[in-house]
């Protein structure tokens, strides 16, 4: 006799995850953090990270960013050299830089790049942020000089992708909040 049997796993998803937070309280949380102790991001936080900043909002949706994950503390001390504010790349334990793909075959989409990754840079910054990740966003672009030195430091080739900022990450014993407040003079309502 032939018995079928139905079988239903109830996965359980053992993700390290953060309660959710109220988005308010999320903005409110994520400041830029530059001291960072030795703990590890793993692999999972890093992937749901890039996740995050790849489901930002892009111009005609062309995503035209690109990522270097940083996780090799030689290249991390040479972040934190390169640049006149940010050393606190040698603490942090990933750094990823965000890149602009500047080659796009969509004349709707061309130069947007520098808004498209700025969303995206901010995805990554609140998504870190409610995993309890610290990050401070480093700018490059459109400082030539730096843009140049951080193409050669990850060996970047291709004329087409241009590195806009480098953010660092990693958790911190002194975690601060946003130093952003309401200024109604920079409103102007129309009604
Ligand atoms: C485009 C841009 C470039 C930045 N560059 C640097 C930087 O090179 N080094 C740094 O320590 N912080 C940098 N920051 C972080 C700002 O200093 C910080 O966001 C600002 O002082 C407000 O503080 P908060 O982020 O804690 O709210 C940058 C932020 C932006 C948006």
């Amino acid at each position: 006799m032939a018995y079928k049997y139905k079988v239903v796993f109830f996965g359980i998803i053992n993700i390290e995850m953060s309660e959710s937070m109220q988005i308010n309280n999320l903005i409110k949380k994520r400041g830029s953090i530059r001291n960072f102790n030795d703990q590890v991001i793993s692999d999972v936080h890093i992937k749901l990270i890039l996740e995050a900043g790849m489901k930002a909002p892009s111009a005609c949706n062309m995503r035209p960013y690109h990522f270097y994950v940083i996780q090799n503390k030689e290249i991390l001390n040479q972040l934190g050299d390169f640049h006149p504010y940010t050393k606190m790349l040698k603490q942090a334990n990933v750094a990823i830089v965000v890149c602009m793909v500047t080659n796009l075959n969509n004349n709707l989409a061309k130069g947007y790049q520098v808004q498209d990754c700025s969303a995206t840079t901010q995805n990554i910054l609140l998504q870190a942020s409610d995993l309890n990740i610290g990050t401070c966003w480093c700018g490059v672009f459109p400082r030539e000089e730096l843009v140049d030195k951080l193409k050669a430091i990850l060996n970047i080739q291709e004329d087409y992708i241009q590195p806009m900022n480098i953010i660092a990450l990693g958790y911190t014993d002194s975690w601060v909040e946003s130093k952003g407040f309401y200024e109604e003079s920079k409103v102007t309502f129309i009604k």
